[in-house]
């Protein structure tokens, strides 16, 4: 069944370039991204994960901790990942499921029978420190993900998490938040006494919280 926004994340055991984890364990009070791979040694995987190990120091602020899968088993990840460091430049540095019974991509969902029988999709899950499932991304096998993208989605989901605030289309960090409809005008009065813009009643505009592991 589908793992849906909202659902606790299904916990694993499983094994992993990094030894063995169970999943909830692993995540500890962190926040984390769950993401598959259709296949090792191929083209686009290998981009990808080049990236995420390039930016391990960015989900690392946020305190997200990153975990890959595909359906190859672990010696299989570690042949490959020194191909990831020698065509990329930089080493896979977080830890890569392997899952050749497909334990994991099966409670997830990661197998897609009409798009291929065999191999996962593009999948992406946001994990919030309950446990709770705060975004799915699905993509094909032939387009690579963006991962400035997840961590924009990241940084959104945590100034909600933290300051009761969203984000409009195509923000970016830095740029003007909305109060949520939860919090009333008395309530945003005192919480942002610099001031914030009504344009609607349902639309209420103010400066972004600073996050202060990403001022630096
Ligand atoms: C790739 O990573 O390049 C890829 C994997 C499976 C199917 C197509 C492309």
């Amino acid at each position: 069944m589908a793992v849906r926004l909202g659902d606790t994340a299904p916990d694993f055991q499983s094994d992993t370039t990094q030894g063995p984890i169970s999943f909830h364990d692993w995540l500890g009070d962190s926040w984390g991204v769950l993401f598959s791979h259709p296949k090792d040694f191929t083209p686009v995987c290998t981009t990808e994960l080049g990236l995420v190990a390039a930016l391990k120091g960015e989900f690392d602020k946020r305190d997200v901790k990153v975990i890959g899968l595909s359906v190859d088993p672990i010696d299989r990840h570690e042949e490959w990942n020194r191909d990831i460091e020698e065509t990329q430049g930089t080493a896979v540095n977080f830890p890569l499921i392997g899952d050749p019974d497909r334990t994991v991509a099966d409670l997830y969902d990661m197998i897609q029978p009409a798009a291929s029988d065999t191999n996962t999709v593009r999948s992406v899950f946001v994990i919030g420190p309950d446990k709770k499932v705060k975004l799915t991304l699905t993509y094909p096998a032939s387009t690579g993900r963006n991962f400035d993208e997840i961590l924009r989605v990241i940084d959104s989901l945590q100034l909600t998490a933290n300051h009761q605030v969203a984000t409009p289309g195509n923000w970016n960090y830095g740029d003007d938040v909305v109060i949520v409809g939860a919090v009333s005008d008395e309530q945003a009065k005192e919480k942002y006494p610099e001031g914030f813009r009504t344009l609607k009643p349902y639309l209420r505009l103010v400066a972004q919280p600073k996050v202060p592991a990403l001022e630096s």
